[in-house]
């Protein structure tokens, strides 16, 4: 089994740079801000996005300055935007530790969300770095796009799985592939290869939300750190639900579907409708989708000489459609 921490072997030093980098980035004058922050801090997250620019910098060979810049960059927007995320979900746990709306209030995740926001734009901004700033920006208008249309289609019966995947690649494999394509820009990569990196990046990107989506059925919390269920709860259809309400006839699947849209899904609907996608395949399906995405990503790797950079992106790939966290 790949772990994270083999991964990240080549890049072990820059990463512990890295985050003196980013903790210098983020403190404040104001004591409140300060409190938030470090509190944060503490629950660091994966940092996968850090990671997948630091190894595309070195599958070039030339980390360096603006290497650490980008990966500041997606690191404080992937934040800000799991901040303003947890509010708009509603959601309480993240990281294995309550949210800042839990444990502060709503007003104060959005203004520190922003805060984030603003300071992954500061750097760029300074050294007149425009190509970063129009990659970072179309991210971000993505993932706007990406939460507005699952909110627009959580209040629609049906979610087509062609639509699902406009989500998904909007809110979440945006800002990977765009980790990825930075991380080979900062390191003077030829256009060419950017462009893969970039692919390789949406790649791993729609995985890694099937992956997600898939945990959100069948995690274990002590692992993932985010309650199970959470999805149903928002009424947002995935993957592994999609396929299943497609084995059944139509009006079995309208009686899910309006149990689900409706305001009144109990804990027992809920562990239900998890059995259900279970016995009908659900997770199966959407894993095997997920297992296409990465085996384009790694046919995408073998364009590149082999390096250690390039040995971890490839992990990288295979620890995305396996992870438990
Ligand atoms: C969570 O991302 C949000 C999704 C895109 C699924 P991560 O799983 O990378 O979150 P952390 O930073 O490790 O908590
Ligand atoms: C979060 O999406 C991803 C964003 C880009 C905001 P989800 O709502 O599906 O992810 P989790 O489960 O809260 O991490
Ligand atoms: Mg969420
Ligand atoms: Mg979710």
């Amino acid at each position: 089994m790949i772990t994270l921490h083999d991964i990240s072997e080549p890049i072990e030093q820059n990463l512990q740079e890295f985050t003196v980098y980013l903790d210098e980035l983020l403190s404040s004058d104001l004591d409140l801000v300060n409190s938030i922050v470090n509190y944060q801090s503490g629950t660091k997250g994966k940092q996968i996005r850090p990671m997948l620019v630091l190894l595309s910098a070195l599958l070039f060979e030339n980390i360096n300055i603006k290497t650490y810049k980008a990966a500041g960059m997606v690191e404080l927007c992937h934040t800000a935007t799991l901040m303003h995320d947890d509010v708009i979900d509603e959601a309480d746990i993240r990281r294995g530790v309550n949210t800042i709306n839990n444990v502060w209030n709503n007003k104060l995740a959005i203004l520190i969300g922003d805060y984030y926001f603003a300071k992954a734009f500061i750097k760029p901004i300074q050294y007149n770095n425009i190509e970063f700033l129009q990659v970072l920006i179309n991210s971000i208008k993505h993932i706007i796009d990406g939460e507005l249309l699952q909110i627009q289609k959580s209040t629609e019966i049906d979610l087509t799985e062609n639509t699902y995947y406009k989500i998904i690649n909007d809110k979440t494999a945006s800002l990977i592939s765009s980790s990825c394509k930075l991380g080979a820009i900062s390191a003077g990569a030829e256009k060419s290869d950017c462009e893969k990196l970039e692919e390789f990046g949406y790649n791993i990107g729609m995985a890694f939300q099937i992956r997600d989506d898939i945990l959100d059925y069948i995690g274990d919390f002590k692992i993932t750190g985010k309650k199970p269920g959470n999805d149903l709860k928002e009424k947002k259809l995935t993957l592994p639900l999609i396929y299943a309400l497609k084995q059944i006839d139509e009006k079995q699947a309208n009686n899910y579907l309006a149990l689900i849209k409706g305001d009144n899904l109990q804990t027992q609907d809920i562990k239900e409708i998890i059995d259900f996608v279970l016995k009908m395949g659900g997770i199966d399906y959407a894993q095997n989708k997920a297992n296409d995405f990465i085996e384009k990503a790694i046919q995408l790797m073998n364009n590149f000489k082999d390096s250690p950079a390039k040995t971890s992106l490839t992990n990288f790939a295979y620890f995305i459609v396996d992870r438990q966290k």
